[in-house]
């Protein structure tokens, strides 16, 4: 099986980004093209078939999803693309965005048609500001042809793109968050249910995708379901941008199809190409800060969504994060409770306290000043922080420090004892050294 498959990445590098004749020439738009010849169930039916599953990090099936939102009788209905990008280690909807707009474009207008809406949002990083003005001109080159605005290619139907541009909230990536920013409200997570599909964007019926996701669309419906389920296992249909940065040899964007191992994945020469100087694995983590922390021994886990997670592990963004023996677990973890203590909204207490706290007994772990009972209190707190988080981002801030929890518990302890296996805490004289 070829380790690299680009089924939607083709174009990036390739074409001119926001030229509608190179993406012509490239076999663009004719998704669309399809998609207009078809009743908008059977283009949900090819989605399910397809078994496309979010690839925002929430892994929600898009089929379900898109069926859930048909059903509402309710209009008008928005079309809202999340392109935030804020997981730290994710760098593949940039790709998409710069390197082939037109499809993210198309895989837009195709929902649009399937769900009459008339408007489309994509709300894009704030860091991704050259992007967007590329993004742009993709917009203004697919009007100028006839494949945006009124009557599209002649078929009456008539869809619009409005570009939303993020702060810099990490938050702001949950879908909720997302629409209350693109309101002009503060940038926090709604209450639900009521979910989205009914009250969404302007209270409205809403699809919120992941720019990955909706790039996925026009290859689904050209090809059919089956076919791009073919391209990855029997339950994870089609490829996968993975992000492979850290201690790996080739970081970057790589388009795998699922069932790669995760030992090609950082060790193949076409991929990651291994560790650089010699060095040794430590551990490998999965989906950005709010996903698991895996090591050697999980190295041969199929990379899809039901091995992985059957492994204790899972695709989340798709962002894979390699370190090498010289990492410390402890000062890892640290800068991960960091980036959430700073990311965190405040609206809850277990989120806003809880990473705090956190991060209080990892500096004393890491200063040897910690005893066997803040070991206890930690595990207590990502307990209550799992459970009682009002949203994913709490939810999911310490997941990293659970799954190296039970991988490096002996690194914990010998922390303890003033011993840092990988020599970053503690001075040679408190090592004894
Ligand atoms: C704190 C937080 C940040 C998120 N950031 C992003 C993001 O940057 N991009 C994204 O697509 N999804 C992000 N998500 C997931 C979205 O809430 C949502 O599940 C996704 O946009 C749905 O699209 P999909 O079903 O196509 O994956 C985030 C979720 C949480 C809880
Ligand atoms: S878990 Fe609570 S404090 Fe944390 S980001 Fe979500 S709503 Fe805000």
């Amino acid at each position: 099986m070829s380790k690299i498959n680009k089924l939607i990445s083709g174009n990036c590098g390739v074409i001119c980004p926001d030229c509608t004749e190179d993406y012509v020439k490239a076999g663009g738009y004719q998704g669309l093209k399809k998609a207009f010849t078809m009743k908008p169930e059977d283009i949900i039916g090819e989605v399910k078939k397809a078994k496309l599953l979010g690839r925002g990090g929430a892994a929600y099936p898009a089929g379900s999803k898109w069926e859930q939102l048909l059903e509402i009788p309710e209009f008008p209905k928005y079309i809202v693309i999340n392109a935030d990008e804020g997981e730290p280690g994710t760098f593949k909807d940039k790709i998409l965005l710069g390197q082939d707009p037109l499809r993210v474009i198309e895989g837009m207008i195709i929902a649009g048609y399937v769900f009459n809406s008339h408007d489309g949002y994509i709300y894009i990083r704030g860091e991704y500001r050259a992007i967007q003005k590329v993004f742009q001109s993709a917009i203004d080159n697919a009007v100028k042809a006839g494949y945006l605005g009124k009557n599209i290619l002649g078929s009456g139907f008539e869809f619009n793109i409005h570009i939303m541009t993020g702060a810099g909230a990490y938050v702001c990536g949950e879908n909720s968050a997302l629409l209350n920013s693109i309101e002009g409200k503060a940038g926090r997570p709604r209450i639900k249910p009521p979910h989205l599909a009914e009250v969404g964007l302007f209270l409205l019926p809403t699809l919120v995708n992941n720019v990955e996701s909706i790039a996925n669309i026009p290859t689904i419906v050209l090809e059919g379901g089956d076919k791009y389920l073919s391209y990855g296992t029997k339950d994870s249909g089609g490829t996968k941008l993975i992000c492979l940065s850290g201690n790996v040899v080739n970081r970057g964007v790589y388009e795998i199809p699922f069932g790669v191992s995760l030992r090609d994945a950082i060790y193949d020469p076409q991929l990651g190409g291994g560790i650089p100087n010699g060095k040794k694995l430590k551990f490998f983590h999965l989906g950005g800060q709010s996903g698991p922390i895996g090591g050697e021994a999980q190295l041969d886990t199929p990379y899809c969504y039901k091995a992985l997670r059957n492994a204790g592990l899972s695709v989340g963004s798709g962002a894979i994060v390699v370190m090498d023996e010289d990492v410390c677990v402890i000062d890892y973890l640290k800068g991960v409770t960091e980036f959430f203590i700073h990311e965190s909204c405040g609206k809850c207490t277990p989120c806003r306290e809880g990473n705090k706290q956190i991060y209080a007994i990892l500096c004393k772990i890491a200063a040897g000043e910690a005893v066997q009972d803040d070991l206890v209190i930690l595990k207590r707190l990502i307990d209550t922080m799992t459970i009682a988080s009002f949203c994913g981002l709490g939810q999911s801030a310490a997941v990293a420090l659970n799954t190296c929890w039970k991988l490096f518990k002996t690194e914990f302890e010998d922390h303890l004892h003033k011993k840092c296996p990988a020599q970053v805490c503690f001075t040679e004289q408190e090592r004894g050294e």
